[in-house]
């Protein structure tokens, strides 16, 4: 059975929408590790799914020599756990050099945004060429550009952020009296079926 490692500190919807999906028999890996920076709800779903998980606080983001450290420690924590798959699901640490070096040949990010392959600031979308909305607050900035296209998506790391060859986005139009919390809901709507379909694609092109 190949193995996932995911990465995510926040509520851990995306990490649910996978267990449900290996435990439906449809993932075609084992998640073995969640890692998360913080207490989080994700952490708890682990581990009342009986996932092993690893807390690794990061205290001060500024401290360049500590958070190199800290980045380290990861990348040995995660390495423990020899995944053929790191998957970042609401991970909101920005990754800069061991894991980077690691893991950098396998690891995908889930976005809520659509985005290019590349680092182009316009994506081409069904609807035509359309801004990009990468970083912390895509949703937040897609609504405040006043665009009508927002969406989800699934791609490689590389060391920029939010950038890297898309494996498969999906389109969520913008709805005249959406907020930043309903547009959101129904990204994530989208998000948690199309991470466990991406986690499966890359799973079934690693066994061939
Ligand atoms: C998702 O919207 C993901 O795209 C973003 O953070 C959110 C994570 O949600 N990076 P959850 O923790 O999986 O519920």
């Amino acid at each position: 059975m190949k193995r996932i490692a995911v990465l995510g500190s926040g509520f851990g919807s995306n990490l649910q929408a996978l267990m449900d999906a290996q435990s439906a028999g449809v993932l075609g890996g084992e998640i073995v590790l969640v890692v998360a920076n913080n207490p989080c709800v994700a952490i708890e779903r682990a581990q009342r799914a009986g996932i092993p998980t690893l807390t690794l606080p990061l205290d001060d983001l500024r401290d360049h020599a500590k958070r190199a450290q800290w980045e380290a420690q990861l990348a040995d924590g995660v390495a423990a756990a020899d995944p053929d798959l790191v998957v970042l699901a609401g991970w909101m640490v920005i990754l800069r050099g061991p894991m980077l070096d690691r893991f950098g040949d396998r690891m995908i990010n889930l976005h809520p945004a659509l985005l290019p392959d590349d680092a182009s600031d316009i994506v081409i979308t069904s609807r035509g060429p359309r801004p990009v909305f990468r970083g912390a607050h895509a949703v937040r900035d897609a609504l405040a550009a006043e665009t009508d296209l927002a969406g989800a998506s699934v791609h490689w790391v590389t060391a920029q952020v939010d950038v890297g060859t898309v494996i498969e986005s999906v389109e969520v139009p913008i709805l005249p009296d959406d907020t930043e919390e309903s547009l959101h809901a129904r990204i994530g709507v989208v998000e948690r079926v199309l991470l466990p379909r991406v986690v499966a694609k890359v799973m079934d092109s690693l066994r061939h």
